[in-house]
């Protein structure tokens, strides 16, 4: 029977490039789904960027942009990554779209008819200055128990304890560094603690096959209330107060959905619009409108998702599609994290391997995806990327036992056979190609149950039998002995058959290699079918090398910490978060370069003569000498730090400091770039 499968990937939140760890939940993702094409099911891979919520509306800010413009960027650096990596999804959106906004507030409506709305006021910190409510990762203060100050409004790094951003001694809002004060508003909340969520959602989630054991045991935790009523499932406040960057909720002015609401309704949202643009009709053929298609009890509804994101996919996903009467997912996938050389990573910076550096180097994409494959399994366990170990199975395993074959044999075909395999093969052969075909069975399983170590395990042990064959018949010896031609015919037609048969198994993991040995082989797509096939004497083109070895040089040089400066902002951290009085104690001023020249005995300084509408010029010396001439500076305005205490110098005494910008690794990155006011500022004028 043929399967209709909806496959999603989390959404990324559209405020960075992607990380290692997207990369790998794509792959493993993106496996599954070739694995299931390469079965003849019909598939529907999609996902978008998630667009809303409150860091996405201040980082657009912070850059200049309109969130729709912040994250339309963001969305223009993905398909380097998708495409650089093989990922094939079938459809690419965002949770910003016209789809998600009618799907996000018909869902709402149907749950509020259904009951399962209601409002509450809660008292929340608020920024008189940026006039919001003040999510708590925007609040810091001073720990309650131990006073250390910058803490966040949930725990303290300094001494661990753990408290609400409302007992934070001194607290200021990290935007602006205002005082928070506490203010009132109106929420909109889902009601997940009644007894009919609680009971659908005991029951779903219980079904066979929806979750995975580890999963399951997790949520029991959530519904486990204690003897007091603790615990157990707590209603969700669904709703922000403007300004945030979202859906507005119905018939609620000045209210927005939080980003978790809409996020997931993006699954939806990404494939409506594919169905919008006729993907499913011209692939399948599929008649049905999305309405149809997504009721349909037979379309399996299936989700890759991260362990850190669980809650959200088994309780509020299904629970607001089952009771805005819609069907629910039939299986959410659950897997790790990776860290690198055994280092957790950052959710917001990711790891020293940046997946874009790794293709700009040439490394290829799927020495990744096989790595990574190997690696995985069905359970919700972290992986590593491990250097040494990745250079070991790429070389020794996926080039040394599989690519090895062809390399071997298919020279032989050409040069001596005219290309052409040989029609009849002897009983040996048959008894390996036997013994490789009957491994399909395994590795389909494997791969429908995700996993993917134990089927490249199973796959690399049919390798080995294929290069215990070649040992033992030795075709470059029977090249050169007489009357031997036959034989060699048959053991090299017997190699390229048992390498055929490798890279249907392989395929899902290794896409690019398998077409390029599709043409080499002069095959049509390769499928799971193929494996009861025989070539024949068939005419086979001339072998080109399919893939090299990894030079571990190449995986130095992906480590260079250069790799995550690149993912730092001008190669540094940003400095630790200051308040408005803190800045207030810097005093800028517009000041005119009256005079530059070199100073004797120095190659870094210039001295400046600086007006800063003081009654008298200030002489300050500047490490600006590497970019800019004396005669180009004189008569141009500039920003100086006019409070800054004098400095004795070997040249004289320096009083003050003019600003200019620079990368952290000026070695790397040179260029200086002194600030230069826009026309009309005036020396001595102040800049706040
Ligand atoms: O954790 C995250 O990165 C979220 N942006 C994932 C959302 S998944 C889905 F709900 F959209
Ligand atoms: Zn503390």
């Amino acid at each position: 029977m043929t399967r209709k499968l909806f496959v999603t990937t989390a959404l990324p939140y559209a405020n960075a490039a992607f990380h290692i760890g997207h990369m790998m939940e794509y792959i493993q993702a993106d496996i599954w789904v070739r694995f299931q094409r390469m079965q003849g099911h019909q598939v529907h891979f999609v996902a978008a960027d998630d667009a809303h919520g409150a860091p996405i509306m201040i980082a657009a800010e912070k850059a200049g942009k309109t969130p729709q413009a912040f994250v339309a960027d963001i969305a223009a650096g993905r398909p380097q990554y998708l495409d650089g990596f093989h990922i094939s999804f079938d459809n690419w959106h965002s949770t910003d779209s016209p789809e998600n906004t009618e799907l996000a507030q018909g869902i709402y409506r149907a749950l509020r008819k259904n009951g399962l709305i209601f409002t509450r006021n809660i008292e929340q910190f608020f920024d008189p200055v940026k006039n919001m409510f003040l999510p708590d990762r925007y609040i810091k203060g001073e720990c309650p128990k131990c006073g250390a100050k910058d803490q966040y409004g949930d725990s303290c790094e300094v001494c661990g304890a753990v408290y609400l951003p409302t007992e934070l001694k001194n607290p200021y809002s990290t935007l602006t560094g205002a005082t928070p004060v506490m203010k009132t508003s109106e929420h909109h909340f889902f009601q997940l603690s009644s007894p009919r969520c609680v009971e659908f959602l005991q029951q779903w989630t219980q079904q066979p096959g929806r979750l995975q054991p580890e999963v399951l045991n997790k949520i029991k935790e959530w519904f486990t209330t204690d003897e007091l009523g603790h615990g157990g499932l707590a209603d969700w406040d669904i709703s922000r107060d403007a300004p945030y960057f979202g859906i507005e909720i119905p018939d609620a002015p000045g209210k927005y959905f939080y980003v978790w609401l809409d996020a997931p309704i993006g699954y939806l949202a990404s494939l409506k619009n594919y169905f919008g643009k006729g993907g499913p009709k011209a692939k399948y053929g599929e008649a049905r409108s999305f309405d149809e298609f997504i009721a349909d009890p037979s379309v399996e509804q299936v989700h890759f998702i991260g362990k850190d994101i669980t809650y959200f996919h088994t309780l509020f996903w299904p629970a607001m599609l089952h009771f805005s009467g819609r069907k629910v997912p039939d299986n959410v996938f659950v897997h790790g994290f990776i860290t690198v050389s055994g280092e957790k990573m950052s959710k917001s910076r990711g790891t020293g391997i940046s997946p874009l550096k790794y293709l700009q180097l040439g490394l290829n994409a799927e020495w990744l995806r096989y790595y990574i494959a190997a690696k995985l399994n069905n359970k919700v366990e972290d992986i590593d990327f491990n250097p040494d170990d990745f250079v070991a199975r790429v070389n020794s395993d996926l080039v040394g036992k599989y690519i090895n074959i062809a390399s071997r044999a298919a020279g032989f075909i050409s040069k001596r056979f005219g290309g052409e395999l040989s029609g009849a093969i002897a009983a040996d052969g048959e008894t390996l190609l036997a013994h490789l075909r009957a491994g399909r069975d395994t590795v389909r399983e494997l791969y429908e149950d995700r996993e993917y170590g134990k089927a490249l395990r199973e796959i690399m042990l049919l390798a080995d039998r294929v290069n215990e064959y070649v040992d033992q018949n030795k075709p470059w010896e029977l090249a050169k002995q007489q009357g031997q031609d036959a034989r060699l015919h048959d053991v090299c037609t017997v190699c390229i058959e048992a390498f055929r048969l490798l890279t249907i198994y392989l395929k899902p993991v290794l896409p690019a290699l398998a077409a390029q040995v599709e043409a080499f082989l002069k095959v049509p797509p390769l499928t799971f079918e193929h494996v009861a096939q025989r070539l024949g004497a068939h005419g086979i083109g001339e072998y080109r090398h399919l893939m090299q070895r990894v030079d571990p040089k190449l995986l130095d040089a992906l480590f260079e910490p250069a790799a995550v400066e690149a993912e730092k902002p001008g190669g540094e951290d940003i400095a630790p978060v200051i308040t408005i009085d803190d800045f207030g104690k810097i005093d800028l001023r517009i000041a005119r370069i009256v005079n530059a020249e070199h100073v004797e005995g120095s190659d870094k300084l210039l001295r400046l003569t600086l007006d800063v509408g003081e009654p008298k010029t200030r002489n300050v010396f500047s490490g600006i000498k590497s970019a800019y001439k004396p005669e180009d500076l004189v008569g141009k305005f500039t920003v100086m730090v006019a409070n800054l205490a004098p400095r004795k110098m070997k040249f004289g005494v320096s009083e003050g400091m003019v600003l200019a910008a620079s990368h952290a690794d000026e070695k790397a990155n040179p260029g200086l770039y002194v600030l230069e006011p826009w026309p009309g500022a005036t020396p001595g004028l102040r800049v706040r």
